[in-house]
């Protein structure tokens, strides 16, 4: 069966979720703690200790993480990514999707990146990233330059972190601050991959509880989406939206069909807006002209909570850019490895 086949009916058929954000259950465990302790101090500690388990914004992350370690290091990521956008515009794109399914999955861990051996089976072939996810020959090129440089020291979600940053800075979005110090994971699961990725195929109140899932809120889940003003999509992910589906600008549907036939082409190439290689507002634009490509995207402008911003973002290019700036900050921060957790892999394909 074609892979793109599986994908679908993975997510017409998603296991349930069952990621919850994991620091809710870690505060309850320390309040019941805190609560059956009469100890002033041990009260102390546990409100101390409580937002170290806060989703996102880790205190151990830090921009100046390899200020002394690697002083080259934001040098060499730019110079890389800056070759890598001016020979294909589209890696912009596609190294932000793979910072995205990196993060999804158990934390910005560069899990996504291990390849299955014949003892292992990892993330690159779930359903959402098999022939779909790219971008793991510039990780590679960054990779082996920094090590050139500083040995053993940066790790690759490190480096596919500030990647991603600059791979958007390229194309025409805002910068943000990369805080640095995420660890490698030495594992990585398919499963999850499967189950905790966004379905292009999902109405709003799922895409609203993947989010959730992950400590981001509905407001992040509309500005992250406007990742999508870069990129494209195959037609077999958005073909039932252009033959079957009602709320689309029939002459959009009309356009589309000509690369992508009810039968076949399911491969076949459709920039998510009119600029994919310019980061701009006109994603949404076209959301609110009923030009959303997938689903999932105009799930977003479908008479729902979040028509509000996705019309605040279509009419304001600035304030879309800074939001996706500060959402991005967030989402870089989800579950990181730091301290003696995880490895510096050597190669960011092979646990060490
Ligand atoms: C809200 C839920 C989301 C869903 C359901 C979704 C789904 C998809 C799908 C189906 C594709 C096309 C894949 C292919 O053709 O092989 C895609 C591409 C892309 N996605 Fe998303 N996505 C979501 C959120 C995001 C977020 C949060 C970001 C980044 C912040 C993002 C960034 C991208 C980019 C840049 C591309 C184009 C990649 C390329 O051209 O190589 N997506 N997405
Ligand atoms: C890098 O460091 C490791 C030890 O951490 C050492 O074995 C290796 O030879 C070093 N490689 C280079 C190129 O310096
Ligand atoms: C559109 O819907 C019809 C009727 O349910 C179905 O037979 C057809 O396969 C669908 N086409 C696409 C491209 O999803």
């Amino acid at each position: 069966m074609h892979n793109l086949t599986l994908y679908i009916d993975c997510f017409f058929n998603p296991s349930p979720y069952t990621t919850k954000p994991s620091f809710i259950s870690s505060a309850l465990i320390f309040m019941k703690l805190a609560m059956a302790s009469l100890s002033y101090s041990f009260i102390v500690v546990t409100l101390f200790i409580i937002p170290f388990f806060g989703c996102g914004a880790n205190a151990q992350l830090s921009p100046n993480f390899y200020a002394r370690t690697c002083p080259s290091l934001p040098t060499i990521v730019r110079n890389a990514m800056s070759q890598a956008v001016t020979r294909e515009a589209r890696m912009g794109a596609s190294i932000l999707r793979l910072f995205f399914h990196d993060c999804f999955v158990n934390g910005c861990d560069a899990s996504i990146l291990l390849d299955d051996t014949a003892t292992f089976t990892g993330e690159k072939n779930a359903f959402p990233n098999q022939n779909s996810v790219r971008g793991f020959e510039v990780i590679d090129t960054i990779k082996t330059r920094v090590e050139a440089a500083c040995n053993a020291t940066v790790s690759c979600a490190d480096i596919l972190a500030l990647a991603t940053r600059d791979g958007v800075v390229l194309l025409g979005g805002t910068s943000w601050t990369v805080a640095l110090g995420r660890r490698d994971a030495r594992t990585a699961s398919q499963s999850d991959a499967n189950n905790q990725l966004p379905s292009p195929f999902a109405n709003l109140a799922t895409l609203i509880s993947s989010f959730a899932a992950k400590g981001l809120t509905a407001s992040d889940l509309t500005v992250l989406s406007g990742g999508h003003t870069i990129g494209q999509s195959q037609c077999l992910l958005f073909k039932t939206r252009i033959y079957n589906e009602t709320n689309i600008d029939p002459s959009f549907a009309t356009t589309r069909k000509a690369t992508c036939p009810a039968s076949g082409g399911d491969t076949n190439l459709a920039p998510f807006d009119i600029t994919p290689t310019r980061f701009d507002n006109n994603y949404y634009k076209a959301l609110v002209a009923r030009r959303g490509l997938l689903h999932s995207d105009q799930e977003l402008f479908n008479s729902g909570s979040q028509d509000a911003l996705v019309r605040t973002y279509s009419n304001n290019a600035a304030a879309f850019s800074r939001d996706f700036a500060a959402a991005m900050a967030k989402m870089s921060a989800i579950s990181p490895l730091t301290g003696t957790n995880g490895e510096i892999r050597k190669n960011c394909r092979l646990v060490n």
